[in-house]
Parts: structure tokens; C-alpha cells; sequence
């Protein structure tokens, strides 16, 4: 879910709308705005779809230099008009818009409900607006402070009240927030893209900061009131980056920009003569990186997935033990955890509650945590001690893409870092690495080329419910986060098998035609995942098969095959999973579906 705010000389209501609209990538059931009327202070909010609101402010404008806009993924409470934020307490004369969750809520509403405050809505927000009514006693600020100190939990907030009709007060505890500084007018977003039209400089709040905006100024200070300083960091990347750029969609334009990602993420890192990997970020010393014992890998969802390869990379690569772990699980099964340990979270938004929680109980049990993050001061950015950026710019569509290959390269160049301060692998077989990593970016380019043989076979499989992904070793890999891409934009139903393990039960469900997306790119499985290609062709299974240029005699046992550019094995799943998220792409389109925005899904999870 996604805040904005603005004060100023202008209308408040087109640039609350156009800031929310800029955050409708972080997922969305309902939106609402507030403003400081000449008739009071009004909200206007409705379920569903920003255009909803819209229509209902037609006619119905609200008219002010100052507001607070919202867009809500519902947590407590379903979506519904009157959970939507802002939300105000009884005599509404304050108002507020909150983002993460307030875990001691159901205390709070007793205590207030005993003093006879009623309450319209089923959300934890609301609690907080009739806190501040509580709390107040002629200073806003103070009200806010004192709130504070009585909620448990995460929460970005922003709040406005009649009696102060010239301030908006924020705080931020765990969910991220901004303050973009203009002239003459203030703004405030959970992420830069909703002010970026506005301005470039920007204050990036950290938890317990509070920032007082007027007209004229911003006031930064800690929840005992106490002044703080924080730099104005400049925004360099435009707008027009995070716009769709003449493609049907963000996930078709973040597919096509994965070459350049690959490139940007790459840059600099590797040396002039590339023979060598030159990772500045990663602070650790020769000694520590030595003292490493193991690697726990832990993230969520795509990124996930991206940690899967990572293992394999690493473990090839600098021989370390490495484990990947799903971060909602990792920090509840008593992880082994050591001063030994390196610990890297990897997550695109930087802000995921489950992958940030993980850090932090890393971090808690003494190990060093390297994040692999996509956005610079982010809250996993800055929590982590070594932190490797990878360079794909904003991530618009749900459905992750050039994140996930980025995370890839991140991967590559840290395992071969790893290699080389430890010397695990000969200068000359590093140095193949690099070659190889270097010619990825065109090859992905070819392969982009040939999207069409993609889309015909992508309709096929668009009229079917169930299919799967097989693969051995990184193909399997590659085929988890194919499956996940199919389901979570295309809706059908889809599962990712170890090749080998299939006739330990999911043959039973191959029938006469059930698709079956089978990868073998893996030189040294290959006559293996022939074998069980044929297991399933046997039992009536329609095969697109998925292999290295040349390796022909695949089309034997195939309905259809696509090829890919010859790579080392190890790189394979920078390239194999393109032509996967195509298919998932026009999947989807087939069916008819909002590709940029699936049903049910945030871009980025800020709730456990
Ligand atoms: C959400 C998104 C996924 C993403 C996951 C982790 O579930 O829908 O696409 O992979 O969060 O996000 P992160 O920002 O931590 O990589």
C-alpha cells in the first residue's frame, strides 16, 4: 500500500491522485484521500480502483492546498469502502493515513472504547485517530508522540487535524517513508516515484524519525522531539524510467530491459582486463571472508528462487556449504547460526517485513548479513553490513523479472569474489567466468528476438488448467521460478518438478495432452532429462522443450522445442528463464488478464 501527502501553494487533489497513481505497483484494494476544505476537513475514499475514487470526486471535488492520499492492501479488515483510509476518529477532526500493521490494536480499542469511543471501521488504523483525539491538547506534534509511545507495532503515518490546518505531522517505525522538499511546498510518499514529478530532493526517513511539513519547511525530529539531521539525497533516475515506454506493459518493458540490466549491474564490477571481480561494497576483509564457515541465503517469493541458483553458484564457485532458505520460515526453525555464518537477504524492494525480520534475527545471533537489494536506502540497504545493488531500476509490474536476473548476476559476481579472495578456483577459470558472464547481455538479446515461437505456444497452453516444469539441478531451478511466473500472472495452475523425482508420484497426473515445459540446458543431465521427457511423452504429454543451441536430437522427443544461446552451465538460468517469463507474459495476455496487476498480489509485502 502506498501514502502520499502534499503542502502547499497548489490544488492538493491532482497530485494526491497522481502521487497514488505512481504507487499503484505496491498492490492495491481501496483508495482515499483527505483535505483541508474550505468547508473542514473531507475525506473522499471507495474500494477498488483508483479511477473508483475519481469518479466519486467528480463533482464531488475536494478543494485545498493541503492532503493526504492512501491506497490500502487490506490486512485487518476486508476491503470495503469504510476500512479504506484516511480514517478519522468520531468528531473527525483528525484524520490520518498509516501503512503496516499495529499489533497491540484490540488492547488499544478496548481501553478507548471504555473511555466511550466508538468506532466505524474493522481496521488498526482507525485506533490511531482516535489515539491522537485522546492525546490531544493543543499540539498536534505532542499528540502524535504520545500516540506513538502507546502503539506496538509498524507503521508510517501521516496525520492532519482542523485545529492545526496548516501541518501534516509523519512518523515511521519499520514501513518506509519520504519527504520530498520543494519550494514553497512539501510532499511526503512511501516511495519516490509519487513525487518525483515534483521534486529531486528528498529526506529518507529512518524508523522513529518524525517530520513536521509546513508550506515553508520540514522539521525533522526524533518521537521525544528532539531535533535530527538527515542529508537530502539528490534522485537521479527520471520519471520517464519508470514509465511504460511504448510497451503494452510494465512486464513486457522490464523483460526487454533485461540486457541493459545485466550490463548496468555488471559495470563496473568487473576489472579493465576482465580477469578479475571488483566488489568495493563488500567491506569484509581476506580474513573475514576466510572465516566464513557457511552461507545462509534468505529471501521470498522470486527472490527466493533467485537464492536457489545462488546456492549452487556459490557452492561451485567458492565452495562453501550453502543453504537457502524462504525468510517467513527461516527465523521460526531455529536456524544454526554463528558468528561464522554469512547471512544474505536478497529481496528487490529492500522492504519485505518476512526478509527484513530474518535480517534482523541474523544479525541478533552475530552474523554478518550481506543484502542483495535493488533499491538503494532501502530499510534491508540499510540494515545490512555489505550491501550489493543491483542495478535494474524501478520494478513496476507484480510480477518480477529483470530483478530476478539481476539478482543472478549479483550471484555470479559474488561467488566469483568469493573464489577469488580464496582462491578456490585457477585465475584462468575465473576469468572464462567472466567472458562467458560479458556475452550474456546479447544472447539474451537473441533470444528476445525470437519471442514470437514463444507466443504461438503460450496460446496453446492458455486454454489448459494444469501444467508442469521439469528439470534437473539449475534447470529446476529455473522451472520453480517459471512455474511461479505462469501462476502468478496467467492463473493456471502449474508445478515445478525435479525431473528425476516424477515418477515417485506426479506422473499420475500426466494425461493425454497436459503441457509439460521440460529444460535441459544442463550439458552433464542431459541423457537424464531425455529419459524423463520420454516418461511423460509416453503417458501422452505435450512437451515444449527448453535446450541449448545444437542440441537438436531433443526435437525427437518433443512436441516443440526453443533454444537458447550456448553459455556455460552455471549461467544457464540467466538465460533459460527469459523465454519462460515470455511465456507467462503472453499467457496471460491470452487469457485476458491484468498482467501489471494479478489479482491478490503486492509488488512488495510489508506485513509478515
Ligand atoms: C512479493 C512480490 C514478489 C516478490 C516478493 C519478494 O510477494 O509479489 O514478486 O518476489 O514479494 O519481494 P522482494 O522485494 O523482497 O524481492
Amino acid at each position: 500500500c502506498g501514502i502520499v501527502g502534499y503542502i502547499g501553494h497548489r490544488d492538493s487533489q491532482p497530485i494526491l491522485i497522481e502521487g497514488l497513481k505512481k504507487l499503484e505497483y505496491r498492490g492495491y484494494d481501496s483508495a482515499g484521500i483527505a483535505v483541508h476544505t474550505s468547508e473542514g476537513l473531507k475525506v473522499s475514499k471507495a474500494k477498488g480502483r483508483l479511477a473508483i475514487l475519481e469518479e466519486q470526486l467528480e463533482g464531488a471535488a475536494l478543494n485545498g492546498t493541503i492532503g493526504i492520499g492512501h491506497t490500502r492492501w487490506a490486512t485487518h479488515g476486508k476491503p470495503s469502502d469504510v476500512n479504506s483510509h484516511p480514517h478519522q476518529d468520531m468528531s473527525g477532526d483528525f484524520t490520518i493515513v498509516h501503512n503496516g500493521i499495529i499489533e497491540n490494536y484490540v488492547t488499544l480499542k478496548e481501553e478507548l472504547a471504555a473511555k466511550g469511543h466508538t468506532f466505524t471501521s474493522e481496521t488498526d488504523t482507525e485506533v490511531i485517530a482516535h489515539l491522537l483525539a485522546d492525546e490531544y491538547d493543543g499540539d498536534l506534534v505532542q499528540a502524535v508522540q504520545r500516540a506513538v509511545k502507546r502503539m506496538k507495532g509498524a507503521y508510517a503515518l501521516a496525520a492532519l487535524t482542523k485545529h492545526e490546518p496548516d501541518k501534516i505531522v509523519t512518523v515511521r517505525y519499520a514501513s518506509p517513508l519520504i519527504i520530498g522538499v520543494g519550494e514553497g511546498e512539501n510532499f511526503i510518499a512511501s516511495d519516490i516515484p509519487a513525487i518525483l514529478e515534483h521534486t529531486r530532493d528528498v529526506y529518507i526517513l529512518n524508523d522513529g524519525d518524525m517530520a513536521v511539513l509546513t508550506s515553508n519547511g520540514v522539521e525533522l525530529m526524533d518521537v521525544e522531539g528532539k531535533a535530527i539531521s538527515r542529508e537530502i539525497y539528490k534522485v537521479e533516475w527520471d520519471i520517464v524510467t519508470a514509465e511504460k515506454a511504448g510497451y503494452d506493459h510494465f512486464m513486457l518493458k522490464e523483460i526487454y530491459e533485461q540486457p541493459k540490466a545485466y550490463r548496468d549491474t555488471m559495470g563496473s564490477r568487473i576489472s579493465a582486463d576482465h580477469k578479475q571481480i571488483v566488489l568495493e561494497e563488500v567491506q569484509m576483509t581476506k580474513e573475514q571472508i576466510q572465516d566464513i564457515h557457511n552461507i545462509h541465503i534468505v529471501a521470498c517469493g522470486t527472490a527466493y528462487h533467485a537464492g536457489l541458483v545462488g546456492k549452487t553458484v556459490i557452492e561451485s564457485l567458492a565452495r562453501i556449504p550453502v543453504e537457502t532458505d524462504v525468510a517467513s520460515e527461516y527465523r521460526y526453525r531455529n536456524p544454526i547460526i554463528t558468528p561464522n555464518t554469512l547471512v544474505i537477504v536478497v529481496s528487490q524492494s529492500g522492504e519485505t517485513a518476512d526478509t527484513l525480520a530474518a535480517l534482523r534475527e541474523a544479525k541478533r545471533c552475530g552474523a554478518r548479513v550481506l543484502a542483495i537489494t535493488n533499491v538503494v536506502g532501502s530499510s534491508v540497504a540499510r540494515e545490512a553490513d555489505d550491501v550489493i545493488v543491483t542495478w535494474a531500476g524501478p520494478e513496476i509490474a507484480v510480477a518480477s523479472t529483470k530483478a530476478y536476473t539481476s539478482q543472478l548476476i549479483a550471484f555470479y559476481l559474488l561467488g566469483l569474489y568469493l573464489a577469488q579472495t580464496l582462491e578456490t578456483q585457477e585465475a584462468g577459470a575465473i576469468a572464462d567466468v567472466i567472458q562467458a558472464l560479458e556475452k550474456l547481455p546479447e544472447q539474451v538479446e537473441a533470444i528476445l528476438a525470437e519471442a514470437e515461437v514463444v507466443r504461438d505456444y503460450a496460446e496453446r497452453i492458455s486454454k489448459h488448467e494444469h501444467l508442469f516444469f521439469i528439470g534437473r539441478g539449475l534447470d529446476f531451478n529455473v522451472a520453480q521460478e517459471g512455474s511461479l511466473k505462469l501462476k502468478e500472472i496467467s492463473y493456471i495452475h502449474s508445478e515445478a518438478y525435479a525431473a528425476g523425482e516424477l515418477k515417485h508420484g506426479t506422473l499420475a497426473l500426466i494425461e493425454e495432452g497436459t503441457p509439460v515445459i521440460a529444460l535441459a540446458t544442463q550439458e552433464m543431465l542431459f541423457e537424464k532429462t531425455v529419459s524423463n521427457i520420454k516418461e511423460v511423452a509416453a503417458r501422452g504429454a505435450s512437451v515444449m522443450g527448453l535446450a541449448i543451441e545444437g542440441d537438436d536430437e531433443l526435437k525427437k522427443s518433443v512436441d516443440e522445442l526453443f533454444t537458447i544461446p550456448k553459455t556455460l552451465p552455471l549461467l544457464t538460468p540467466a538465460l533459460s528463464v527469459v523465454p519462460l517469463q515470455l511465456l507467462s507474459y503472453y499467457a496471460s495476455l491470452a487469457r485476458g488478464n491484468d498482467v501489471d496487476k494479478p489479482r491478490n498480489l503486492a509488488k512488495s509485502v510489508t506485513v509478515e
